[in-house]
């Protein structure tokens, strides 16, 4: 069963939620957030929203290494992406 799950972008408006859901849901989350366009605020509130724990890296997704490095490390069997920037 999934108990693991990565979301990149996970302090932007879709991702926020998704967290929120995923935590209610009882799962073990790790946000990778990158705070290019979003606040620590939003994650802070995540946590009190849900009033769960969770992981959060402030890292790029374009940081293939470490990616690569979370998702073995923490047995992440799934992971959504919503890191994205709107060009002008
Ligand atoms: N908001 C909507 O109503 C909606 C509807 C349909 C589809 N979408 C799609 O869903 C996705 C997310 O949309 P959103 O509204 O949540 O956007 P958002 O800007 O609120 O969230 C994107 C998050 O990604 C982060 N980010 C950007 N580049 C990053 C990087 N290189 N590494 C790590 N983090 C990075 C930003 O800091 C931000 O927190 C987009 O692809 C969007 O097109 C959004």
């Amino acid at each position: 069963m999934i108990k693991n799950i990565l979301v990149t972008g996970g302090a932007g408006y879709i991702g926020s939620h998704l967290s929120i859901e995923l935590l209610n849901l009882n799962y073990n989350i790790t946000i990778v957030d990158n705070l290019i366009n979003s606040k620590k605020e939003r994650i802070r509130k995540i946590g009190s929203i849900s009033k769960k724990n969770f992981t959060f890296l402030k890292l790029d997704v374009k940081n293939t290494k470490k990616i690569e490095k979370i998702l073995k490390k923490k047995k992440n069997r799934f992971s959504y992406s919503f890191s994205c920037t709107k060009k002008s």
